[in-house]
């Protein structure tokens, strides 16, 4: 837990709140926090899961760790005490889009149970924090090394590396557990789909039907052309 570093803090209040935001959008806020070693497929999702979410109306961040150690995180490494902070500021980061009423979706590989766990504490366990285990057996990882990781990794030229040289703790009760080994990366989406659907979280996608009522009244039945 950090604290706060002065005592002179104090919150101030707004007068629009997250459900207030939420109804604008039509959706809840939400986190997907996807977990998982290294090129188990969480930034591959995410993309895909993404661009479904989006077809669908919904409002969508994507925060994927690579792309947050550009800027965000740029001042922070590998050793235990930098991911531990690397993952307590994104966890503060999706708490925040969830109160803006945003779907985030949060690439991170998160090694420890504890600091998933304290980014879901910030959910207050309210439903809308979802842990989704991005799972793949290391050698599968390792024979697919879309960067080339696992290569340098085994060669002693990158220390640190989770899977190889630093622990993976696995989650013990993820909401959404996903075999990307075995299932493709459209069978992934879809099953992440038909979690949110069957929990409410996101609506049936309406196209068709929308485009027929659309048609029908721009042309009411019998009306001349
Ligand atoms: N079912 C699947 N889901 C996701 N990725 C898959 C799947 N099947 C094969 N892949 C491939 O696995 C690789 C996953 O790489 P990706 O960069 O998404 O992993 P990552 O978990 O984000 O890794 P890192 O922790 O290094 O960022 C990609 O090359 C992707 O095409
Ligand atoms: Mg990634």
């Amino acid at each position: 837990m950090v604290h706060p570093k002065s005592s002179n803090v104090y919150w101030h209040p707004g007068q629009i709140n997250r459900n207030d935001r939420e109804s604008l959008k039509g959706h809840r806020g939400l986190t997907l926090w996807f977990t998982g070693i290294p090129a188990s497929g969480k930034s591959t999702l995410a993309v895909a899961l993404e661009k479904e979410l989006y077809e669908r109306n919904c409002h969508t961040y994507i925060l994927d760790g690579d792309n947050i150690r550009h800027g965000l995180n740029k001042n922070l490494g590998f050793s235990p005490e930098d991911r531990k902070e690397n993952i307590r500021r994104i966890g503060e980061v999706a708490a925040l889009l969830r109160d803006c009423g945003i779907i985030n979706l949060v690439a991170f590989i998160s090694p420890y149970r504890s600091d998933r766990q304290a980014a879901r504490a910030l959910s207050h366990d309210d439903g809308t924090f979802l842990e989704v285990f991005v799972d793949c057996p290391v050698e599968v990882c390792e024979e697919r090394d879309p960067k080339g990781m696992y290569k340098k990794a085994r060669e002693g030229l990158i220390k640190e590396f989770t899977a190889v040289s630093a622990p993976y703790e696995p989650p013990e009760d993820p909401e959404i557990h996903l075999h990307t080994g075995r299932y493709a990366v459209n069978e992934c989406v879809q099953l992440t789909i038909d979690y949110l659907l069957r929990h409410d979280l996101i609506s049936p996608k309406l196209p068709i039907v929308a485009d027929t009522v659309f048609k029908e009244q721009r042309s009411p039945p019998g009306a001349m052309a």
